[in-house]
């Protein structure tokens, strides 16, 4: 396993030297955190091993710089697959009628989060469809629930689009983070992703609302969507520098095949790494997971998000039972296996590759804070 991983590109032992035109742009990119268009879209078309070998280390060596070799843990909580929207890729949407549905309780979620408590996890990730059957009022009493029983837990709610009212009572009832990736910030691409209700608008409102509340934010994209192009690319990134999240998740497409999408091919690995790779060049201390996606697409793709600058993984603490269930995309990897196996089997992947996963809330750190606590 080790020596098919940490081959080629991770370690620099490359056949050829990276290019002098990349080493400038990567170097320039990493220099201003930022690069006009047309640099940005020479910079994803990177192919050959050497220039991409390059690209990974200077990425490695921001995200040394800012959280050194740690890794966070996220426990995901995935604790409904009811969800009232329609998303043309996603196979717990509305109109999937072969979905199994279910729902956890109060009590089933407080239980995860209790024993990812003991494994060590200090944020739990409450994520689910959009499911109104949860009120306003019960998502608050769940959130207040585990911060009295473990205060120093964070709770990351991923819930979807829902009003401004709504968000700023989950915050008050204690959640501090959330997460709503924005797929993709062309407004024509959303549109052949979604149907004709579900808007690009109401997306960046929710994004918007989120940030102004006072949440730390955590956005992203799928990689390889039908449709999508490389000014869809160039659209995220302007749009993740005006949001500035706290956090960025993406991950492969992976077709499902009982969704509209279902013949169609998935996303690259490869791309997504060279995306999370500018992506920690641009945002040096953001939070970006090496996604499950990641690793359903490749059997050692979190290993190599690691390596390609991620510094969060969110390993599964849904009951065992329900996991199955939860199946956005086909061949979803860690279905079978109980929240301790996930949560030790990914540290031993973690430290495969020279990192170490730690006991942490694993906050974002902001540039003030940068290099202090290296
Ligand atoms: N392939 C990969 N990722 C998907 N998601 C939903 N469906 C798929 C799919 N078919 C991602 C979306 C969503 C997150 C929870 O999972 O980006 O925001
Ligand atoms: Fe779930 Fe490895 S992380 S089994």
């Amino acid at each position: 396993m080790r020596n098919e991983l940490i081959r080629g590109a991770f370690t620099g032992e490359t056949e050829g030297t990276v290019s002098e035109e990349y080493r400038a742009l990567i170097d320039e990119c990493a220099e201003k955190k930022d690069l006009p268009d047309a640099q940005l879209l020479r910079l994803l078309d990177i192919s050959e091993e050497a220039d991409e070998a390059y690209l990974y280390a200077k990425a490695r060596e921001v995200r040394e710089r800012s959280y050194g070799k740690e890794v966070y843990l996220r426990g995901l909580i995935e604790f409904t697959n009811y969800c009232r929207n329609d998303c043309l890729y996603c196979g717990i949407r509305c109109s999937n009628a072969k979905a199994d549905r279910y729902r956890l309780t109060g009590e089933e979620i407080a239980a995860c989060a209790d024993q990812g408590y003991d494994l060590g996890f200090r944020t739990a990730v409450l994520q689910g469809g959009e499911d109104m059957h949860f009120s306003d009022e019960e998502i608050c009493s769940i959130v207040r629930e585990i911060r009295a029983m473990h205060p120093d837990m964070a709770v990351t709610l991923s819930i979807g689009e829902r009003s401004r009212q709504s968000y700023e009572k989950y915050f008050a009832a204690g959640a501090e983070r959330y997460l709503l990736r924005h797929e993709t910030a062309d407004p024509v691409h959303y549109a052949r992703l979604h149907p004709a209700h579900q808007t690009w608008e109401t997306k960046k409102r929710c994004l918007q609302d989120l940030k102004d509340i006072g949440y730390q934010v955590g956005t992203g994209m799928m990689v390889g969507t039908p449709y999508q192009t490389r000014d869809c690319y160039l659209a995220d990134f302007r749009f993740l520098q005006e949001i500035d999240p706290q956090m960025i998740g993406i991950g492969p497409f992976i077709p499902h095949s009982d969704t509209p999408f279902a013949g169609e091919a998935a996303g690259s690995v490869t791309e997504t790494l060279h995306l999370i790779s500018i992506l920690r060049l641009f945002f040096p201390n953001a939070l970006i997971p090496a996604t499950t996606a990641l690793g359903t697409k490749d059997p050692f793709g979190r290993e190599k998000g690691v390596l390609a600058g991620a510094n969060v993984v969110m390993p599964n603490l849904s009951p065992r039972g329900v996991r199955k269930k939860y199946l956005l995309y086909d061949g979803k990897i860690c279905t079978g296996d109980e929240a301790a196996e996930c949560r030790f089997c990914m540290e031993r992947r973690i430290e495969s590759v020279g990192y170490r996963v730690v006991v942490s809330r694993g906050d974002y750190r902001s540039s003030d804070s940068e290099n202090q606590e290296q």
